[in-house]
């Protein structure tokens, strides 16, 4: 059968952009920001997206479309095209393991906007309306302890309907399945965004009276007043890299899985910029006049500090709902949140697991329908493990390794074979390729040197900073290291199994199983 492509040039943009545009957007973004020095963060933040973001995302669609080319929608086969050692397959198994990991946390996070956008209709949460008491609504919800929930089943009926979801959805394919439905979550999103937008600006000073410097005005200046003296802090630098990552889901695997179903020689240059563009958009504009500067104009400027450090959750699910039952129609205004949230949600993680499917279609003749379920099935088992043991941080210590530390070293192991082993010359030939753009020169010496070295930097200070304490476990409260352990044996697990997958699927002749594209016009770069 032939490769599937995208049907259009915008559903192929609209689903890119809504493979980046995720929770990261909205909840990890002003958190971040607001932790890490204001509108300062935003130098190495963008220093980050020209120097590391779109170099890596240009590499990633053309790693993608070249091995699309040789049926590969995941990063072992791609690799091996791109460099004929026997190791090679074998490295790409970063790129199925990130997705892999990230998708099993990310759904259930994903489900509990759901969970909430129908809680905002039904007012299950109105009457929660402290921050304490909402914290416990959320803490039942997930099965942490006492409160509204007297169980976890709702939770987990949402799981069940958010996972549905999720594989109808990649069940239909690329383009009867993913494209449509970003064709329709992504406008919906944007719209709800900018709608929350508009009226985060009409609240102004909610309590001229007692409260007079409580505003909006004053949640802008807290997210945007510049603190440059905290940009001598290496900590910041990885932060903003780390969020440049996430939010664009460079090295997560995933970029590369949608640009191989880019018909043979089709621009990928403006397409990967204008996504990159929404994102930016979505994020820096939209993500930040939301959450926070409301947050300041009800709770001031101190609690809003408090809330930030407490973290996106306490952002998104218990300031937010508690805000919605002090303003007119705040119903249908939280519905819109977790909306925006889900269709946010939703349009990343079927890109996560987007490789798994075609890996074993590529690799095992799988149909898609069956590869879809063994998949949809795999995760769902996984995911029960994150249900279970939520309460003892399983999922932050998946979110650093697969999610935040591994991006770097996919990075760093792409770049390095793109641009030093399949050549920076026969590379830049590749993404130029077809291109409605003229890319400036200056970008093949970035990709070939600024981008390897800074990713190193990154990499040796958060080896030394953060991988090194997080491994040793130094801030861990003792009753959650044995389940921290677990998490670690799950990881080491689906590693494991993915890499006997690779060696099953080459055991004949050393290599994946290919077949060039039957196209005209196509020629080997
Ligand atoms: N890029 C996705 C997000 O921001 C993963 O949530």
């Amino acid at each position: 059968m032939a490769r599937e492509n995208w049907n259009s040039r915008i559903g192929l943009i609209l689903a890119m952009a809504g493979n980046a545009v995720g929770l990261g957007n909205f909840l990890r973004f002003p958190v971040q920001a607001a932790q890490n020095g204001g509108g300062a963060f935003m130098i190495p933040y963008f220093t980050a997206f020209v120097l590391l973001a779109i170099p890596l995302m240009w590499v990633e669609w053309s790693i993608g479309r070249y091995g699309g080319k040789y049926n590969h929608g995941s990063l072992p086969g791609m690799l091996e095209t791109m460099w004929d050692h026997p190791i090679s397959k074998y490295l790409g198994v970063i790129g199925l393991f990130i997705s892999t990991i990230i998708i099993i946390y990310y759904t259930y996070i994903e489900s509990w906007t759901l969970g909430f956008s129908f809680f905002s209709l039904t007012k299950e949460y109105f009457g929660s309306d402290t921050f304490d008491s909402m914290s416990s609504f959320l803490g039942s919800y997930q099965g942490k302890g006492e409160g509204h929930f007297a169980s976890i089943l709702p939770a987990y009926i949402f799981l069940l309907i958010t996972m549905a979801m999720n594989f109808w959805v990649l069940s239909k394919g690329i383009s009867k399945g993913i494209e449509i439905f970003a064709k329709i979550a992504l406008p919906a999103l944007l719209f709800f965004g900018i709608v929350l937008a508009i009226w985060v600006f009409t609240v102004g000073t909610p309590d001229l009276i007692k409260h007079p410097d409580w505003s909006v005005a004053k949640g802008f200046a807290f997210i945007w007043n510049p603190d440059f003296e905290s940009l001598s802090q290496s900590k910041i630098w990885l932060a903003a890299a780390g969020q440049v990552f996430f939010t664009l889901s460079v090295g997560m695997g995933t970029l590369h899985a949608y640009a191989s179903y880019v018909k043979g020689n089709d621009d990928i240059a403006l397409s990967g910029l204008t996504t990159a563009s929404l994102n930016e958009f979505t994020e820096v504009i939209l993500g930040a006049s939301i959450a926070i500067p409301i947050a300041v104009a009800f709770f001031g400027l101190n609690q809003t500090q408090e809330i930030a450090a407490g973290g996106a959750y306490d952002l998104g699910f218990v300031s937010m709902p508690v805000i919605f039952q002090q303003i007119p129609m705040g119903s249908y205004i939280g519905f819109m949140w977790f909306f925006l949230l889900f269709f946010a949600g939703i349009t990343s993680s079927v890109a996560m697991a987007q490789p798994l499917i075609s890996f074993l279609k590529e690799q095992f003749g799988f149909t898609h329908k069956k590869a879809t379920a063994v998949i949809g099935l795999s995760i769902f088992m996984c995911v029960n493990f994150i249900v279970v043991f939520y309460e003892y941080g399983v999922l932050g210590e998946m979110d650093y390794w697969a999610g935040t530390f591994s991006l770097v070293v996919l990075a760093l192991l792409e770049v390095i074979v793109f641009a030093w082993i399949f050549g920076m010359d026969k590379g830049w030939r590749e993404l130029n390729a077809g291109s409605d753009i003229k890319i400036p020169l200056v970008f093949k010496f970035i990709i070939k040197f600024i981008t390897p070295i800074y990713l190193i930097v990154i990499l040796v200070f958060w080896i030394k900073q953060e991988a090194i304490p997080t491994l040793m476990m130094d801030s861990v409260e003792p009753e959650q290291v044995p389940y921290r352990w677990l998490a670690r044996g799950l990881m080491v697990t689906v590693l494991g199994i993915l890499l006997l997958m690779i060696k099953k699927a080459s055991s004949k002749t050393g290599r994946l199983k290919f077949k060039m594209r039957e196209q005209s016009g196509e020629d080997d770069v």
